[in-house]
């Protein structure tokens, strides 16, 4: 990105009479992001420059509210410029990614700045060889779907350290990190128990198969979700009925479940699909009054919660992937169960280690399912950051809602009840000229995705049930409509907009 397009120097309404100067910040219209923190610089000694650093994610406006400083600016790319901050209606907005220092404060220099992120030590850059090194040089005029490069780099050098312990340990699959990253996983989602495995998938079969869910048996699933939930219910040789999910939240509720009861149901296998939190309660309740579990699906809510309750709480058990696109993504194949039920994690436990607790003796048949230390190492560094992440995925979401929300024939997610109920693990639009939007944001570099373009009735996999697709219209309409736009915890507002403008001009162009 070029300097320009890194900084901008807002003139503010500045009324000026004999009582003194008078100097407001509408923060809805002056200011392009949602303050979260403000802070002011004020005592400073002029011999002793400020700053020094870069963000990589946040994005401040500054202003010198009196005395004066020399505001310099450096991008990657090497272009420099130095702002006089000498004057109170003069407002600076500095995006992520662009070093500054502060010069010649004098000593009644008051700085003000506004943040669009709470203080987190890990969005800052202090040195200026990590500064260039940590992204390429020079214009970016694309937009990457999710550029997990660039996830990880927010974690450094903290990931590279855990990585080093791990090869310096000895330790490589179980051990030390993986039993402390359980303990810190169960806190998280609030579940009394968590046991590491190898993936998402392997996660819901070890529940499916502790609870003794096998042939003869059926689980409800969601007729639109990614294969994974279905194939795990395969894998212990149960049948999947799939619902139709609720059209404006994209999930499957109580309302849509019960009617596919039947006496030969044990699990209701519920998804927080794209990052919304099921609604859970209704659920569960309907699953306990029925004597039937309810298993969560949570690879893609991580840290969402709704009424309190996060994913993960919510169920008899949820099962998690930490695959790297994950909100909370491991350096390969990773995943978890939580629980607060002690016979499930041990039974998962036992399944996922060859049926064995002790070594060589097999008390039943297992399989190999471990969470490998060096994975649990990386998700240790991650997660102290998931929910600031979480914040950041609402922020540009809102972004998205509301510089997309008056295009015709463009449907945007329905907003949240809460903000807490959503992750944004993605943000799915629905268009009936999916192919040619996608087409015309191609070509300005922006990738999208499609989650997912097969729904799973329609699989060649699922041949053998003879699902009748004419029976899941809303699923099949989600899958034949929906486009993922970029969204994730490094994206910055500035390339939200980016797309905004190119979704704009596909609109503009086709009413033209
Ligand atoms: C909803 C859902 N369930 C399960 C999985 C499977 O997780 P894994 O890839 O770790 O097996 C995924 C992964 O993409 C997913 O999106």
């Amino acid at each position: 990105m070029k300097l320009e397009t890194q900084h901008q120097v807002i003139a503010l309404p500045k009324r000026a009479d004999p009582r003194g100067i008078l100097v407001p910040i509408e923060l809805t219209s002056q200011v392009p992001f949602t303050v979260q923190r403000v802070y002011f610089i004020t005592k400073a000694d002029p011999a002793l420059p400020r700053g020094f650093h870069a963000h990589r994610r946040t994005r401040e406006a500054m202003v010198c509210v009196s005395g004066s400083c020399d505001l310099r600016l450096r991008s990657r790319d090497g272009a420099q410029t130095s702002i006089e901050m000498d004057d109170p209606g003069r407002m600076v907005i500095i995006e992520p990614g662009l070093w500054r220092e502060m010069h010649n404060i004098t000593e009644d220099a008051v700085i003000l700045v506004l943040a669009s992120l709470p203080y987190d030590e890990g969005d800052y850059i202090r040195d200026q060889t990590s500064f260039d090194m940590e992204q390429p040089k020079g214009v970016v005029t694309a937009v990457s779907s999710l550029d997990l490069k660039r996830e990880n780099a927010a974690f450094e050098p903290a990931l590279s350290a855990a990585v080093q312990r791990v090869v310096e340990s000895g330790w490589y699959v179980g051990g030390p990190e993986v039993k402390e990253f359980e303990e810190r996983w169960a806190a998280f989602c609030g579940a009394r128990h968590a046991v590491g495995v190898g993936n998402g998938l392997d996660a819901m079969e070890l529940v499916l198969r502790a609870w003794g869910v096998g042939p003869g048996d059926e689980v409800i699933v969601p007729a639109n979700t990614y294969i994974a939930t279905w194939l795990a219910v395969d894998a212990v040789g149960a049948r999947v009925v799939p619902v139709e999910p609720d059209p404006a939240t994209f999930n499957i509720s109580a309302p849509t479940i019960e009617p596919a009861l039947t006496n030969r149901t044990k699990v209701v296998l519920g998804v927080h699909l794209y990052g919304r939190s099921l609604d859970h309660a209704p659920i569960r309740r309907l699953c306990d009054e029925r004597g039937i579990k309810f298993l969560e699906d949570g690879a893609q809510g991580h840290g969402a919660s709704k009424d309190g309750v996060r994913v993960g709480a919510q169920g008899h058990a949820a099962a998690f992937s930490f695959y790297p696109t994950k909100n909370l993504g491991a350096l390969g194949d990773a995943g978890a169960i939580t629980t607060d039920d002690p016979a499930t994690a041990e039974s998962v436990a036992l399944l996922g280690n060859y049926g064995s607790k002790v070594k060589y003796v097999n008390d039943v048949k297992g399989r190999n399912s471990r969470l490998d230390a060096i994975h649990a190492a990386a998700l240790l560094a991650k997660l102290p950051r998931l929910d600031s992440g979480s914040e950041h995925r609402r922020i540009l979401a809102g972004r998205y809602q509301q510089k997309l929300g008056k295009i015709e024939g463009l449907e945007l997610p329905a907003a949240p009840l809460s903000a807490e109920e959503h992750v944004w693990h993605t943000y799915v639009v629905r268009c009936a000229d999916r192919l040619g939007l996608q087409t015309h944001l191609q070509r300005q570099g922006i990738q999208t995705l499609i989650h997912y373009p097969i729904a799973p009735f329609d699989q060649q996999a699922y041949a053998d049930y003879g699902l009748d697709p004419a029976n899941f219209p809303i699923s099949r309409s989600i899958h034949k409509n929906c486009l993922s736009l970029p969204i994730s915890a490094t994206h910055t507002e500035l390339e939200i907009d980016h797309v905004c403008d190119a979704i704009s001009d596909f609109f503009a162009q086709e009413q033209a």
